[in-house]
C-alpha cells in the first residue's frame, strides 16, 4: 500500500526530474485478452489525455474497448478534484458499481486521477468502497499494466498512490479519440500554488518536456494527417523554464509553427508567465490560432492578493491590451465567484474587468473548498451565504453570456475556416470550432469530419453559431 500523503504532495525540491522512457514488460502483454474495458473521465483536457494513455496502455496488454460500462470486465474511472461537485460524480458513479459488482462479481474495478491523489478521498474509497480493486495516482500511470497484474486475482482493494514530485515519461502507448486533432503535453504539474487550487499538490511539480520530444510527436501527427495540435499544460506559459536550456514557449510555438501542421493551439496561459515575445510569434505564423485562454478569476487586487495570483487587475489590463492588438483575436477566461471573504465591492470589481475585457467567453465557477490548500482555511470563517454567491454567479453569467453573444454577432455573414469534428446531435449536421475556438453547426456530410472547410455564418447564438457551408 502506497497512500497519499498531503505534506510530501506540496514540497518542492531541487532535484532534478526522472526522464523515464517506458518499455512494456512481457510478462504483461497478454493479460487483458479476451477481455473488455470501459473508462470513464472527468474532468480537465489533461485527464482526457491521460484516458487516451490508459486506453492506449490497456490494448498494449490485449484488451479490447467496451462501449458499454455494464458489459466491461474492466472499469477504470479518471477522476478529477477541482471543486466538490467533481468529486460527487466520481463518488455517485463509485455508488453505481457497487450494483454492478454484486451482479458481475469478477468484475476489476479501478480508480485513478486527481482525486486518487487525495488522502481523504482515498480513505474513504478504505471506509466505504471496498468495491474497489486498485488505486492509482498521476504519477504512476504508465504503470497500469502491473497494477492489473497484480489485481487480476480479484482479492483485496490495493492502493498505489505516489505523492512525489512527478517524473517526465516518453513513449507511451496512445489511443487518441481523433486522427485530425490531438492533445500533446508539454508541461506537467503546477507550481504556482494559487491558494484555492489543488492541483500542484495532485500533479506535483511544474516539469517541461524536452523541445525535441514534442516536436517529434507533432511531426509524426502531421505525417499521420492530423490537422491539429493543443498544446497542453496547467500553465503552458511556463514552459521550459525548469528545464534552463534557454528555451521558453515562443520558442517552442515557433518551432511547432514551423512543423506547418494547419493549427497549433495552446492551452492554458497563466498572466504572470506571458511574455512579449510570446504574443509576437502568435501574431506572426498564421497557422497559430488566434485564441488566448487567459484565467483572470477576479477583477479584485485584494482577492487576487488573497488568491495568491501574482498579478493585479491593473496588470492583467496591460497583458490583455497587448493581446487584443492581434488581428481578430478570441480571449477567454476563468472566474471564480464567492472567494473566502469577497465582499460586494470586489464582486463588482470582478463585473467592471468583464466589461473592460468583453470576453468571448468564460467558465464561471463558486469557490470551491479543497482540503489542504490555504483558502480552505480561510473559507471556515468565511460570511459570504450560498445563496448570496449563488445570486452573483448568476450576475456574472448574465454579463459574460451578453459579451458571448456580441462577439458570436460579429461574426455574422462572414465566412471562416472550421475544422470539422463530428456529426450533431441533429440530423445531417455537422459541427466543428473556427480557429478562433467557436463551436459552428451547419449541414453536411460526415466525409466532412477532419477535414477544413469554409462556413458562412448564419446566426449567432451565446455558446454557438449556425451556418452554411461555402465550398
Ligand atoms: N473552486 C472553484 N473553482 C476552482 N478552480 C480551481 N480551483 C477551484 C476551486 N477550489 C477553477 C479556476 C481554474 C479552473 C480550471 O477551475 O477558475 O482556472
Ligand atoms: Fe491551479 Fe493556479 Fe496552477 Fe492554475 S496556475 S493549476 S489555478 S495553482
Amino acid at each position: 500500500m502506497n497512500l497519499p500523503n498531503l505534506n510530501e504532495a506540496r514540497r518542492r525540491s531541487n532535484k532534478s526530474v526522472n526522464r523515464i522512457d517506458y518499455k512494456l514488460n512481457n510478462l504483461y502483454k497478454q493479460i487483458g485478452l479476451n477481455k473488455t474495458y470501459y473508462v470513464k473521465t472527468y474532468g480537465c483536457q489533461m485527464n482526457e489525455h491521460d484516458s487516451e494513455f490508459i486506453e492506449g496502455l490497456l490494448e498494449s496488454i490485449g484488451f479490447t474497448k467496451n462501449n458499454e460500462m455494464e458489459k466491461a470486465d474492466l472499469v477504470i474511472l479518471n477522476t478529477c478534484s477541482i471543486r466538490e461537485n467533481a468529486h460527487n460524480k466520481a463518488f455517485g458513479m463509485l455508488g453505481r458499481l457497487k450494483h454492478l459488482k454484486e451482479e458481475k462479481p469478477n468484475l476489476i474495478i479501478g480508480v485513478c486521477g486527481c482525486m486518487a491523489q487525495e488522502e481523504v478521498v482515498v480513505n474513504e474509497i478504505l471506509s466505504k468502497y471496498r468495491h474497489v480493486n486498485f488505486v492509482f495516482g498521476t504519477h504512476n500511470l504508465f504503470d497500469l499494466p502491473k497494477l492489473i497484474y497484480d489485481n487480476m486475482d480479484n482479492s483485496k482493494l490495493k492502493i498505489d498512490v505516489l505523492s512525489v514530485e512527478g517524473d517526465v515519461v516518453e513513449g507511451l502507448p496512445v489511443k487518441r479519440v481523433n486522427s485530425f486533432k490531438a492533445y500533446v503535453n508539454i508541461i506537467y504539474g503546477c507550481d504556482k500554488f494559487c491558494t484555492y487550487c489543488i492541483v500542484p499538490y495532485t500533479r506535483g511539480k511544474q516539469r517541461s518536456r524536452k523541445i525535441e520530444d514534442i516536436l517529434k510527436e507533432v511531426n509524426e501527427l502531421k505525417d499521420n494527417g492530423c490537422s491539429e495540435v493543443t498544446l497542453l499544460g496547467q500553465n503552458v506559459n511556463a514552459y521550459g523554464k525548469d528545464l534552463g536550456l534557454g528555451y521558453d514557449l515562443a520558442d517552442l510555438l515557433e518551432k511547432v509553427a514551423e512543423t506547418n501542421i494547419p493549427r497549433v493551439r495552446f492551452i492554458t496561459s497563466h498572466p504572470w508567465d506571458f511574455t512579449d515575445r510570446m504574443i509576437e510569434v502568435i501574431s506572426k505564423y498564421p497557422n497559430i490560432m488566434k485564441y488566448v485562454h487567459l484565467p483572470i478569476q477576479s477583477g479584485s487586487n485584494r482577492i487576487l492578493k488573497l488568491m495568491g495570483r501574482r498579478y493585479t487587475k491593473e496588470d492583467y489590463k496591460t497583458l490583455f491590451d497587448k493581446l487584443k492588438k492581434i488581428p481578430g483575436i478570441s480571449i477567454t477566461t476563468d472566474i471564480i465567484v464567492g472567494f473566502p471573504g469577497e465582499t460586494e465591492e470586489d464582486f463588482l470589481d470582478t463585473l467592471e474587468m468583464v466589461n473592460y475585457c468583453q470576453y468571448d467567453g468564460a467558465f464561471t465557477f463558486i469557490y470551491s473548498p479543497r482540503v489542504g490548500t490555504p483558502a480552505a482555511k480561510l473559507y471556515e470563517s468565511d460570511q459570504t451565504s450560498l445563496e448570496e454567491k449563488e445570486q452573483r454567479l448568476y450576475r456574472l453569467n448574465e454579463l459574460i453570456n451578453n459579451y458571448s453573444l456580441e462577439s458570436n454577432k460579429r461574426m455574422l455573414n462572414n465566412t471562416y475556416p472550421v475544422l470539422v469534428e463530428g456529426l450533431s446531435n441533429k440530423e445531417n449536421m455537422l459541427f466543428g470550432y473556427t480557429e478562433t475556438n467557436k463551436l459552428v453547426n451547419f449541414a453536411g456530410k460526415s466525409d466532412l469530419i477532419g477535414k477544413i472547410v469554409k462556413v458562412k455564418i448564419q446566426e449567432a447564438k451565446s455558446f454557438s453559431l449556425d451556418g452554411e457551408l461555402v465550398e
